[in-house]
């Protein structure tokens, strides 16, 4: 693809951009009454709000315009076609095919995936359904009742996300824990409140070498044999979840104990694979199973509706005005939801693993900002924390604000209030308060004109702010899988029109490779280490300091 910004569009937008500086965005309600219904969308019962973006209809055109210079179309029958779109791993990319109910093939080096995909969703189901009944056995003989997901990255925050979002459809007397960390105190802290014999680690990897998980597997296992259970035990409390059946067997688990999927499964990309068994054994399998249908419903939505009513390609489109053209360096994501806690750490990885690039498919250098900083928390506890940077800081950064209109648990007028506040905080941060306002409520007040000349400047919102809403009537499964659906094609959209590679994570590598390096110059605890060799003066120092600190076995031991 030649570069985006010298495309008619972007020179278009650029231009819009600049004129949109003489007007706030609320002039563009006042001017346009069906603004909020033009700028609104719904599908696969998730409806989108991004009028409260300073995007004029013109720069919403040109923004499509945008997506079709820069080939998006044809991006998205390429990766449902099972076409090898990572090209930097020669990888086809078919998250989408794994929760296809359709009977569609998806074929990949001259065979049709879909059957295996059935027969292992088929494999997970019966297991799950086992596991509900009572009927995976422990070693003592009871019944095993607790999930211990051990996995990181795309094998722990996928499931662990869902686990937690759909926590009213937990079965009872069930418990998952989730351990990720290489630090110690996560496995550890974790094993604190288990019973072995009715417990079943799940090993979860795609690589099935990942340095955190690798530990973590093999200490739980030497917990496990030193709390009761015996080797010809380990069949039953362990399997994997992987695509590397050769490690998975030299670690010990049989193959039947194994559940597989794919190099055309990227790892942020699955939680829909045998990577959410932890979803189907917490909450059953049919509410796993309508996780994939809400995603699927979104896939459908996203392969056939125009661009400019498409959900996925909409949301990109603005993310991509709000970054690129005006300037937005971070993303928010808030969603009113205490379910969704994980959901802005599951997106991080989603949305900056798959597009914090600065090298093109080409290889060129990006000729634009590509991926934003991604973060967020639950509402309203972000407004207590860091909404006064979104609200008054000297960067702009862009939101979603995502809500239920129903609560699981409705408790008194809690989610009335929960509401109120997610229409509020976006309200504010478009609107703003000027100078004239802030000073009138001052007056109103009784402040004296002095007083309130030296607060004003403290107590202006510029406004202008931009925001979206994302809302549903209640979290259920198809809800969820259709909100991960969403931001999973926002971000190849994306990535589609930045012209990067969205599916492969080179950056993480460079760092690995270090800390396998430094790894043996760490001292034993209670033994001297001779002073390090090689390394930057700061690390040598920061390593010998450790050493030092680690040579004593005083402390905690
Ligand atoms: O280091 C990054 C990464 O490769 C992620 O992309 C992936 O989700 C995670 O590590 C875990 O990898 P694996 O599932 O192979 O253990």
């Amino acid at each position: 693809m030649s570069d985006i910004t010298t495309s008619k569009p972007w020179r278009r937008l650029e231009t819009l951009a600049a004129a949109s500086r003489k007007f706030r965005t609320i002039d563009l309600f006042d001017a346009d009454p069906d603004r909020a219904g033009a700028f609104s969308i719904e599908a696969a019962a998730l409806y989108l709000d991004w009028s409260k973006n300073k995007i004029s209809r013109e720069a919403m055109s040109a923004l499509v315009d945008l997506a079709r210079a820069a080939g998006l179309e044809a991006a998205i029958a390429r990766m449902v076609s099972g076409e090898k779109i990572n090209t930097t791993e020669n990888r086809a990319v078919l998250h989408v095919a794994l929760r296809d109910f359709s009977g569609r093939s998806y074929v990949v080096d001259g065979v049709d995936v879909a059957p295996q995909i059935a027969a292992e969703r088929r494999k997970m189901r019966d297991f799950a359904d086992k596991y509900e009944r009572g009927g995976l056995i422990g070693f003592s003989g009871a019944p095993i009742d607790t999930i211990v997901n051990i996995g990181i990255g795309g094998s722990d925050l996928g499931p662990l996300m869902a686990v937690e979002a759909l926590r009213p459809y937990w079965l009872g007397g069930r418990r998952a824990f989730f351990v990720s960390n290489v630090d110690g105190q996560h496995l550890g802290d974790t094993l604190e409140a288990l019973d072995p014999s009715r417990t079943l680690f799940i090993v979860a990897s795609k690589t099935f070498t990942t340095q955190e998980t690798m530990t973590n597997a093999e200490s739980a296992r030497a917990w496990f044999l030193g709390k009761g259970g015996k080797e010809r035990d380990i069949a039953r409390h362990f399997i994997a979840l992987s695509t590397n059946e050769r490690a998975v067997r030299a670690f010990g688990v049989a193959p039947e104990n194994m559940f597989v999927f794919w190099d055309f499964v990227g790892g942020r990309y699955s939680l829909w694979s045998a990577i959410g068994l932890s979803i189907a054994l917490q909450c059953g399998y049919a509410v796993f199973e309508a996780m994939l249908r809400g995603a699927c419903a979104m896939d459908e939505h996203f392969r056939a509706a125009p661009l400019e009513a498409n959900m996925p390609a909409i949301l990109a489109l603005v993310g991509v005005w709000n970054r690129n053209f005006m300037g937005a360096a971070a993303h928010a994501v808030l969603p009113y939801d205490q379910h969704l806690h994980r959901l802005p750490a599951f997106l991080q990885q989603l949305d900056m693993e798959s597009n914090g690039k600065s090298a093109t498919l080409s290889g060129a250098r990006a000729p634009c900002a590509t991926g934003p900083v991604l973060f967020g928390e639950p509402g309203t506890n972000g407004q207590h924390a860091f909404y006064q940077l979104i609200h008054q800081g000297t960067d702009l950064i862009s939101a979603d604000f995502i809500a239920a209109a129903k609560s699981a648990t409705p408790l008194g007028d809690h989610h009335e209030k929960l509401l109120a506040n997610f229409l509020a905080q976006p309200e504010a941060l478009m609107l703003g308060k000027d100078e004239a306002q802030v000073r009138a409520a001052l007056a109103a007040e009784g402040v004296s004109a002095d007083a309130a000349g030296r607060l004003a400047p403290h107590k202006v919102f510029p406004g202008d702010r931009p925001t979206n809403a994302i809302l549903f009537e209640r979290l259920t499964p198809g809800a969820l899988g259709a909100l991960v659906a969403l931001y999973e094609h926002k971000v190849f959209a994306q990535g589609a029109i930045w012209g990067v590679n969205s599916f492969d994570q080179w950056g993480v590598e460079l760092g690995k490779t270090l800390a396998m390096k430094i790894l043996p110059e760490i001292a034993p605890l209670g033994q001297a280490k001779p002073p390090p060799e090689g390394h930057d003066g700061s690390t040598r120092r920061l390593i010998e300091r450790i050493n030092a600190w680690r040579a004593s076995k005083e402390g905690w031991l």
